[in-house]
C-alpha cells in the first residue's frame, strides 16, 4: 500500500505554520514561524498585522517544510488547511495558498477545523491512541469539554460561557504587567508563588454542568489588584499568579474527571495552548491516577498552534472523503 503524504497549512492566528506528514501520524517536518515578537508591543495579536506577516512568510515556510521532509510538491497526496475558527484575514492567507497549490498540482484540498486539529495533536503524540475518550480543549479562544466518539464525531459536553481559559491567563498577565502571551509567564511565576495565598473563587456553575465561566475569577483578581494599589501595598505577583492558576486548573481538572466518569471512559486527553500548563498537567496526572484514569497530553510544541496537528486531522478527513472545492471560505466562528 502506498504511503499518503499530507502537506498542512495553519494561519488562523499569529503563527505561520506548515508541516508534512506520512500516513497521518508520522511527522516528517513541522515548521512554525511565530509572530509573537511583532505583536508583543501591542499587548496582543493585531489582526491586520498578522495577515500581512502571513503573506510575507507563507511560501518560505511551506518550502522549508517540504525541504525538511525531503518531499517535493509532486509527491504530496493532499493539502490540509485550517478554515476556521480564527481571524478571517489570517485564515484567508492559508486558504488561498492551499487552493493555489491544490489547483496547480491537481490534488485534493482538505478543510480542517482548528479545534479539531488541537485534539488530533494527541494522535501524533500517541500512535496507539484511538477514540472514544473525553477531551478537554483549552486554548486562547476555546474552552471545550468534548466526548470524541470516533474520528470526526464529537459530542460537546460543555464550553465556556464567557472567557476562554487562555484568554483569562492572558488578561491577568496583562493586569500584572507581565506581557504577552500571558499563559507561559504565569505558569512560570506560579511555581515560585503560594497557590493558597489568596482565596480566588472557583466557578463550577450548576450541579452537574460541564460549562465553564472565567469572567468572575478575572474580576476577582482585578479587584484584588486594585484594592492593593489603592492602599499602596506592593503586589505579590508570584502569589497572585499561583493562586489564580490554581483556581483555573482546579475547575478544569474536576470537570474533566467528572466528564470521564459520566461518559464511562478511562481516558482523558488534553489539547490546546493551555494544555502546555505545567500546573494543569501535574494536577490532572495526579488526580487522574487517583481515579484510575489515563491522562494524555501532547508535548508542548504540539499543544500550541502548529500545522502538524492540522495535517493529522486532514488525513482522517481525507479518508472519510471530506474534501473541499476551490470555493472554500474562511469561517471565523466555526464550531466543532
Ligand atoms: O492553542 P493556542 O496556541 O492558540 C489558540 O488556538 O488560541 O493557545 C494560545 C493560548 C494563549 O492564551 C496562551 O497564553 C496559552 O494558550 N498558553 C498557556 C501556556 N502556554 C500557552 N496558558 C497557560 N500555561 C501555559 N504554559
Ligand atoms: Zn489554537
Amino acid at each position: 500500500q502506498k504511503d499518503i503524504i499530507t502537506l498542512a497549512i495553519e494561519t488562523s492566528c499569529d503563527e505561520t505554520a506548515a508541516a508534512v506528514l506520512k500516513n497521518g501520524r508520522e511527522v516528517l517536518s513541522n515548521i512554525i514561524s511565530s509572530q509573537i515578537e511583532i505583536h508583543k508591543k501591542f499587548g496582543g495579536v493585531v489582526p491586520e498585522v498578522a495577515s500581512r506577516k502571513h503573506i510575507e512568510n507563507i511560501n518560505i515556510i511551506i518550502q522549508d517544510a517540504l525541504d525538511k521532509a525531503g518531499v517535493t510538491l509532486d509527491e504530496v497526496d493532499n493539502i490540509g488547511v485550517t478554515y476556521g475558527p480564527g481571524l478571517v484575514g489570517a485564515l484567508l492567507v492559508g486558504i488561498s495558498t492551499a487552493k493555489a497549490l491544490a489547483f496547480g498540482k491537481d490534488i485534493p484540498l482538505v478543510p480542517v477545523n482548528h479545534i479539531e486539529g488541537h485534539i488530533y495533536a494527541n494522535f501524533i503524540e500517541f500512535p496507539e491512541l484511538e477514540p472514544p475518550f473525553v477531551c478537554l480543549v483549552v486554548s486562547g479562544g476555546h474552552t471545550h469539554l468534548v466526548y470524541m466518539k470516533d474520528y470526526g464525531e464529537y459530542e460537546l459536553l460543555g464550553r465556556t460561557k464567557d472567557d476562554a481559559a487562555g484568554e483569562a491567563f492572558d488578561k491577568i498577565a496583562r493586569a500584572l504587567g507581565l506581557g504577552y502571551p500571558g499563559g507561559p509567564l504565569i505558569d512560570k511565576l506560579a511555581t515560585k508563588g503560594d497557590k493558597n495565598a489568596i482565596d480566588f473563587p472557583r466557578v463550577y456553575l450548576e450541579e452537574g454542568s460541564f460549562d465553564f465561566s472565567f469572567s468572575g475569577l478575572k474580576s476577582a483578581v482585578l479587584n484584588y489588584l486594585n484594592s492593593l494599589k489603592q492602599k499602596e501595598i506592593s503586589i505579590p505577583v508570584e502569589d497572585v499568579a499561583a493562586s489564580f492558576q490554581q483556581s483555573v486548573i482546579e475547575v478544569l481538572t474536576q470537570k474533566a474527571i467528572k466528564a470521564a466518569k459520566r461518559m464511562k471512559t478511562n481516558t482523558i486527553v488534553i489539547a490546546g495552548g493551555v494544555a502546555a500548563n505545567e500546573g494543569l498537567r501535574n494536577m490532572l496526572k495526579e488526580r487522574g491516577s487517583e481515579e484510575g484514569l489515563d491522562i494524555k497530553f501532547p508535548s508542548r510544541i504540539l499543544c500550541t498552534d502548529n500545522a502538524a496537528m492540522i495535517g493529522c486531522a486532514a488525513y482522517y478527513n481525507y479518508l472519510k472523503g471530506n474534501v473541499a472545492g476551490l470555493d472554500l471560505n474562511g469561517v471565523p466562528n466555526l464550531k466543532l
